[in-house]
């Protein structure tokens, strides 16, 4: 398999505590890698940097052989990394199709020059944007509450959503932040067979969960992680049974 995301030796310190501490892993092409790990370990931060919202102290971060830790995270997108966050971020003022469509990469209407000159393509973008809204809402069960504002959803069904945004962005590598922490079962087994398709599509998806049984139905891989470095690394079996990971998770 080939690897398409590598960091290297990352480092990453809040306040003289390391958060990342010369931590290096992979991630292979149409895989699901698992990262766990006890809270404060680094795990979101190693979004953070992986996706241009934190700066590294030092460490390279490469994807498809190409740098991208000096890149801002509107570029790591557009190459074609996209994430959740933990806390969300939706814009909680819009409607559920807004937000979509705001996640979209192929935003013509932005430009300027576009605005003089390229009218007819930009209502052609708008639409076929809006085709595919509509699309991945219905794959995900929310069209009902597409003009529904985003801050008016069930925690569950804004988990969802910010799924089906990160998605939007048509990126091959999602990197997902708790995406079933604190939802319910039925919410759960939507979003397990959601990831499931997006592996199906070629997709490689990196996810953050404490949900060891989420983890281990899923996850061809596992990375754990405590106190910024990587402790453990293997099968979902491996790493569930490896004494340095037991005795983590029992202190
Ligand atoms: N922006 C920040 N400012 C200061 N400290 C931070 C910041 N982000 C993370 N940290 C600290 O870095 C460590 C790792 O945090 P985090 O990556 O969020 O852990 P995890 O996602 O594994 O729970 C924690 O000690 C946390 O308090
Ligand atoms: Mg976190």
């Amino acid at each position: 398999m080939d690897k398409i995301l590598e960091a290297h030796n990352l480092h990453k310190k809040f306040d003289g505590i390391s958060a990342l501490s010369n931590f290096s892993c992979f991630v292979e092409e149409n895989e699901i890698l698992g990262l766990i790990g006890p809270n404060g370990a680094g795990k979101t931060t190693l979004f953070n940097a992986v996706t241009g919202f934190l700066p590294l102290d030092l460490g390279e971060v490469y994807f498809y052989g190409k740098q991208t830790n000096n890149k801002s995270p509107y570029k790591i997108v557009a190459d074609g990394i996209s994430r959740t966050f933990q806390d969300l971020r939706l814009i909680r003022q819009l409607p559920v199709m807004d937000n979509v469509l705001l996640s979209f990469q192929d935003q013509t209407g932005e430009k300027l020059s576009s605005v003089f000159f390229q009218k007819n393509k930009i209502s052609q973008t708008e639409s076929w944007n809006r085709m595919k809204a509509e699309s991945l809402l219905e794959y995900t069960d929310l069209s009902e509450l597409a003009n529904e504002l985003a801050g008016n959803l069930s925690y569950g069904q804004q988990k969802l959503l910010s799924i089906v945004c990160c998605l939007a962005t048509d990126a091959k590598l999602f990197l997902l932040d708790e995406p079933v922490a604190g939802i319910n079962p039925a919410m759960r087994e939507k979003i397990l067979s959601i990831i499931e398709d997006q592996k199906k599509e070629g997709k490689s998806i990196v996810i953050i969960e404490h949900d060891m049984d989420f983890i281990m139905e899923i996850c061809n891989r596992v990375i754990f992680m405590d106190a910024g470095e990587k402790i453990s690394e293997g099968t979902p079996d491996e790493v569930r049974n490896d004494p340095k990971v037991i005795e983590a998770y029992l202190e």
